[in-house]
């Protein structure tokens, strides 16, 4: 969508300017001069494959990397077998930095078969030291090592490795730029994340993404109602505002504001249907907000609370700053003044030192709040954290006996409130052709709940009334309703 800039238009044989965003914008000029001679050697285009793991910040991250790399002159390729690949990698569990030791061993061999093949690492996992460390020693073939607070820096540092004969590291252990305006690629054309704060400050015991993420900072709100706008123009009909912790968003601006005064301007965006919102921490969640989200006609009936444990002793432990209690109560509100909202939640088994009590007050708030989904994690050491710190003596047999009857109980209770809609007429905004079944199209509720139903192309990216005719487990089969 930024991709107004006429790369041919730029002289590469001045100096690079000062400044951003201008500086990348020659940096793709000079890599795309690249593409073409190897084009030209090759005899066909080049391709480029990014693979994503973690959450949606990485996804949203990854859209940037591909716009770079779409600008300097690659085609989008989901094939490891692709001139340029590039893993943006997730260290928030342990098996999520396994996978991707696991696929670089892959690549070697790829690599040894085409050696122009051009491999990058970049995201949360390259943020850790012993991670860069073992990279250096184990696969000297890399190419490219970045981190999360560089990727607008991808031109630069690909025509960087270009012009040298070795691996390249360039990580960040923080910082407070923001750089706009580079070109994204969209996954989707009628929907879109968009990034309104990075990095988070609430250093929950366990987790690493304050350490990889850095300190929380927010955008201007200007800027954010700018994208929107723009992306509402590009025909975005859907966004989903992303943060770490959405609802302190502008606190440390200079001019504060909260996330509900945002999310009021960005209700009057003129073409954008529906809004959605990921993570919301419940310690922060205002009433402000749930005032904001029952009057809106666009904020979609969903809310992502993730509860961590029900055990007042044990988020006292995990610094999560609520007790059982209070996310108990919180619920009670949303659901007073929404009382179709669909809640989702996050749930870690086996946190050190969980005993079967703490458990049973985790199975207790999920029998109480009804979630239509939930993701459960067992717990994972993660180095550097202060719960790493806490020697865990939890057999690993009883966290997978709790976690199964967790799993079980939700999958019951998520069924059975998703029975009580069908036969009931609901707006679908229509999302892609199903993988399985390709006369279904998929899509999703106000509620986020996917229903298959049997349609053509023309109805992706447009709202459909559609009837659901049955529950599937955690989805909904549904036709079409024509009044
Ligand atoms: N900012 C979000 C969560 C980001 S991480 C929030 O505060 O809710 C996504 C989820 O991964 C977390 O909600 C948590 O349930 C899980 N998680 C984080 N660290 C973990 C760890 N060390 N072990 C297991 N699960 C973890
Ligand atoms: Fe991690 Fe807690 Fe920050 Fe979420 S709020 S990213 S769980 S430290
Ligand atoms: Fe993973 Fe980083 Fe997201 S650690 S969960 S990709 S913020």
């Amino acid at each position: 969508m930024y991709n107004e800039v006429d790369l041919s238009k730029i002289d590469i044989d001045k100096n690079p300017p000062d400044t951003e965003p201008k500086k990348q914008y020659y940096y793709m000029a000079l890599c795309r001069n690249w593409v073409e001679t190897m084009e030209q050697q090759l005899g066909r285009k080049l391709t480029a494959c990014i693979q994503t793991f973690g959450c949606q910040m990485n996804a949203r991250d990854s859209e940037k990397l591909l716009g770079i790399l779409k600008t300097i002159g690659f085609e989008q390729s989901e094939d490891p077998h692709s001139d340029f690949v590039m893993f943006n990698t997730c260290t928030v569990r342990e098996n999520a930095n396994l996978k991707v030791y696991g696929r670089l061993g892959y690549l070697h061999g790829l690599k040894r078969k085409n050696p122009h093949m051009f491999i990058a690492l970049c995201g949360c996992m390259m943020q850790e030291e012993h991670v860069v460390e073992k990279i250096k020693q184990s696969y000297p073939f890399v190419d490219l090592v970045f981190g999360t607070h560089n990727i607008y820096k991808l031109a630069q540092l690909i025509y960087e490795r270009l012009q040298g004969n070795k691996m390249l590291i360039d990580i960040w252990e923080d910082t407070t730029d923001i750089v706009e305006e580079l070109p994204t690629q969209r996954k989707f054309s009628f929907k879109s994340g968009v990034n309104i704060m990075f990095g988070c400050n609430n250093f929950c015991s366990y987790c690493i993404v304050p350490y990889v993420r850095g300190r929380e900072r927010s955008r201007q709100p200007e800027d954010i109602l700018a994208e929107i706008q723009k992306l509402a123009d590009d025909g975005v009909v859907e966004i989903m505002l992303l943060g770490q912790n959405v609802n302190s968003y502008g606190k440390t601006l200079d001019n504060p504001v909260s996330f509900a005064q945002l999310l009021r301007e960005i209700e009057k965006i003129q073409g954008i249907q529906r809004i959605r919102f990921m993570t919301s921490h419940p310690k922060d969640l205002s009433d402000e907000l749930i005032q904001v989200m029952q009057q809106s006609k666009k904020i979609c009936r969903q809310l992502h609370l993730p509860l961590q444990s029900g055990s007042t002793r044990l988020l006292k432990e995990m610094n999560r700053r609520y007790t059982k209690e209070s996310y108990l109560a919180l619920v009670d509100k949303i659901k007073t003044a929404m009382p179709d909202i669909g809640l989702s939640t996050d749930i870690i088994v086996g946190f050190p030192g969980e005993t079967e009590e703490d458990f049973l007050d985790t199975m207790d708030v999920v029998r109480k709040v009804g979630y239509d989904s939930a993701y459960t994690f067992i717990y994972s050491k993660r180095s550097g954290t202060p719960a790493a710190q806490i020697e865990n003596t939890l057999d690993k047999d009883t966290v997978r006996i709790r976690f199964e009857i967790l799993l079980k109980e939700i999958q019951q209770i998520s069924n059975k409130k998703i029975a009580q809609k069908v036969g009931t007429v609901q707006t679908v905004l229509a999302e892609e052709r199903n993988q399985q079944n390709s006369s279904l199209i998929s899509g999703r509720l106000s509620n986020n709940i996917v229903v298959h139903f049997k349609g053509d192309e023309s109805c992706i990216g447009k709202e459909i009334k559609v009837r659901l005719t049955e529950a599937k487990g955690f989805y909904y089969m549904g036709e079409i309703y024509t009044a």
